[in-house]
């Protein structure tokens, strides 16, 4: 325990995400035609969503028309009641999701993003607007101490920004649906999402766009304007042992990036 956090499995969590996680293994049974949008914060959820949101409705094998998505979060929603193919987005790792996401054929598409960027636009969020007084420093050093198999889709957020129609397509051929992809890419691009949002989340827009604070910059390379050399120096060295003997390295985040 450090703080207000506990880890667990490897993973530091808020208490409440343990309980969430213990009820989503409880009582979530994935289905075959599930949509499961997986990622950290900060690395393009609200993004995904509203694509995956927008590529159903304009599929014309699937047509989805629903309001807003859910987060997977059985103490709020009733899973049952939700009509197919129903799409869920989640912060939780992959092990702490029943163990037949695996095996019952949903479909899950994980976004990633440069952890930098990542950093800066999680320290942004903390410190403009939950009114967190926590220097990059301060916060730098908690982000500190702080992959693929049939079914998964790994996308990330450079590649979506930097190649969008090929990577809509991608999604969408990945979902088995013929979409209208450059009607898809306007529909979710960073203004007209940020244009739908909300100070309060209510009302909210068909693409599952709640809060305005979700949006910022929406740029690839905003960590040079905020992280010193010796911060990015020991971002490098963390995924480098993190991802020793994965095949995965930073350079997985230049590639297609605007
Ligand atoms: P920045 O803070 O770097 O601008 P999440 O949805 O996972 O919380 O991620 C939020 C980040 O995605 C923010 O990054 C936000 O501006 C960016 N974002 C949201 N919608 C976007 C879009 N349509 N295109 C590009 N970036 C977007």
């Amino acid at each position: 325990v450090d703080g207000q956090r506990i880890r667990h499995k490897g993973f530091w969590f808020k208490p409440e995400f343990i309980t969430a996680s213990e009820a989503i293994r409880a009582h979530y049974t994935p289905l075959p035609s599930d949509i499961i949008l997986a990622s950290f914060p900060k690395t393009g959820t609200t993004w995904l969503k509203a694509l995956t949101f927008s590529i159903l409705r304009h599929s014309s094998t699937i047509h989805d028309d629903r309001d807003h998505l859910d987060n997977l979060n059985p103490h709020e929603v009733d899973t049952t009641k939700i009509s197919c193919p129903r799409v869920f987005n989640t912060h939780l790792p992959l092990s702490f999701l029943p163990d037949t996401v695996m095996t019952s054929g949903s479909k899950v598409i994980y976004i990633t993003r440069h952890p930098a960027d990542t950093f800066v636009s999680l320290w942004h969020l903390y410190n403009n607007k939950f009114g967190t007084e926590i220097s990059i420093q301060e916060a730098f050093d908690d982000f500190c101490k702080g992959l693929d198999r049939d079914g998964v889709l790994f996308l990330t957020y450079e590649e979506l920004k930097g190649k969008p129609e090929e990577n809509v397509k991608r999604i969408a051929d990945f979902l088995g649906c013929k979409t209208m992809v450059e009607k898809v890419v306007k529909e979710c691009s960073f203004e007209n999402l940020r244009g739908a949002s909300k100070e309060t989340g209510e009302g909210v827009h068909w693409s599952g766009t709640k809060y305005k604070m979700f949006f910022r910059k929406g740029v690839v390379g905003d960590w040079k304007n905020h992280l010193t050399q010796e911060m990015m120096k020991e971002l490098e060295d963390i995924a480098e042992m993190k991802w020793r003997g994965s095949g995965l390295d930073l350079n997985i985040f230049n590639n297609n990036a605007s």
